[in-house]
């Protein structure tokens, strides 16, 4: 399959709805990633995106709309998610409820909760509009590599394995949506992302975060969101997250690099825009700046996969403090070092 990459034009939007409406697969840009999709309702289509990911199918999927009507036919809303649709949608949070018969097994892993999601990216809406139909989409990158931030990464991952990708740009969040749980007793966030702890409990005081968010599964624990795996968002290098006080960090970094190098291995250094000058001697990329988190999570994914582009064997990275969008940075950054962490 010939995969075409178009600008985002009335015409390209609507030929990709019609694709989604046929039961093809269609790549878009969204305020967090790029995500993959299909026709949510179609039992037929969806299978497909699992394919071209290579995704575990009991990884269930977040079913996008365009409009707050639409939520009805798919699930159960009660009074708090409500209140949530009202203060955060259209935008980065996807919100578990309880599913509607019409939701098909294979799109949420045959679960009796479904995720739902109302993109704030004006391609997207525009979409979600114009096909009629929930759009079940996850990131549009293979299984395991970092999410796709630009329609180049989308390529890069998945060409030939779909007929067409929106081009957008690049995603101005970087990293996916808040998951929020609420079926749960109390409203948990079981994957942080661009609406943080703190903006939820603006609407409700009593929202959590699940523990499981910043440390591996236990053996034999059944993941309260399957998509937070052990390895993911994965650069093919080892990646080791080096946490503590910036001097520490920084002579720790800088005596595993000299080391490294000795070995002969492509080493970088990830680090914050304001200790860059302090690596001098080491080779390094540039994250983001700690005064503009923001901008850490904007280039995370992107960053990753330059690594992998320039087969870099060794990175050390450091580490970020955990509250507001910091939260769901380090999230992915645990999961991409697979919990090789260092306290320092
Ligand atoms: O920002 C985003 O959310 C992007 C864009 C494309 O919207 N999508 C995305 O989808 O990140 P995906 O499939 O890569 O991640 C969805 C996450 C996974 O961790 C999945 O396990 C979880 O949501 N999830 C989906 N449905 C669930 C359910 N019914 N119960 C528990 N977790 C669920
Ligand atoms: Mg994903």
């Amino acid at each position: 399959m010939q995969t075409r990459v178009l600008k985002p034009t009335e015409e390209a939007i609507a030929e990709a709805a019609q694709l989604l409406r046929q039961g093809e697969l269609v790549a878009f840009p969204t305020e967090t990633v790029y995500g993959l999709g299909a026709n949510a309702l179609d039992p037929e289509a969806v299978p497909k995106i699992f394919a071209a990911k290579g995704r575990p199918n009991d990884n269930p999927l977040i079913v996008h709309i365009g409009t707050l009507e639409a939520v009805q036919p798919l699930c159960y809303v009660d009074e708090r998610a409500r209140a949530l649709m009202n203060a955060f949608w259209p935008g980065p949070l996807t919100i578990l409820l309880p599913k509607k018969p019409i939701i098909p097994a294979v799109t949420n892993a045959g679960l009796p909760s479904v995720a739902i999601r109302m993109p704030s990216h004006p391609v997207a809406l525009k979409l979600l509009r114009a096909c009629g139909v929930p759009v079940a989409a996850p990131s549009a990158n293979t299984s395991g590599r970092p999410s796709p931030t630009t329609a180049a990464h989308v390529l890069d991952d998945l060409n030939g394995k779909l007929s067409l990708i929106l081009d957008g740009g690049a995603c101005d969040v970087g990293v996916e949506s808040t998951v929020v749980d609420m079926t749960a007793k109390v409203p948990t966030i079981v994957r942080p992302g661009g609406i943080t702890l703190e903006m939820l409990q603006t609407v409700l005081s009593d929202a959590r975060v699940a523990d499981s968010v910043m440390r591996p599964l236990r053996k034999d624990e059944k993941a309260v969101s399957p998509g937070m795996m052990y390895r993911h968002y994965a650069p093919k290098g080892q990646l080791t997250l080096v946490k503590g006080g910036p001097d520490r960090v920084r002579e720790v970094c800088q005596r595993l690099y000299t080391q490294a190098v000795a070995d002969g291995k492509k080493t970088r250094v990830l680090v914050l825009e304001e200790h860059a000058p302090l690596y001098d001697g080491c080779e390094t990329l540039t994250i983001g700046s700690l005064e503009r988190p923001e901008s850490i999570a904007r280039e995370l994914f992107a960053a990753l996969r330059r690594m992998d582009d320039e087969e870099v064997q060794v990175m050390l990275c450091e580490a970020v403090p955990s509250e507001g969008i910091g939260l769901a940075i380090m999230n992915r950054m645990y999961r991409a070092a697979a919990f090789h962490v260092l306290e320092v």
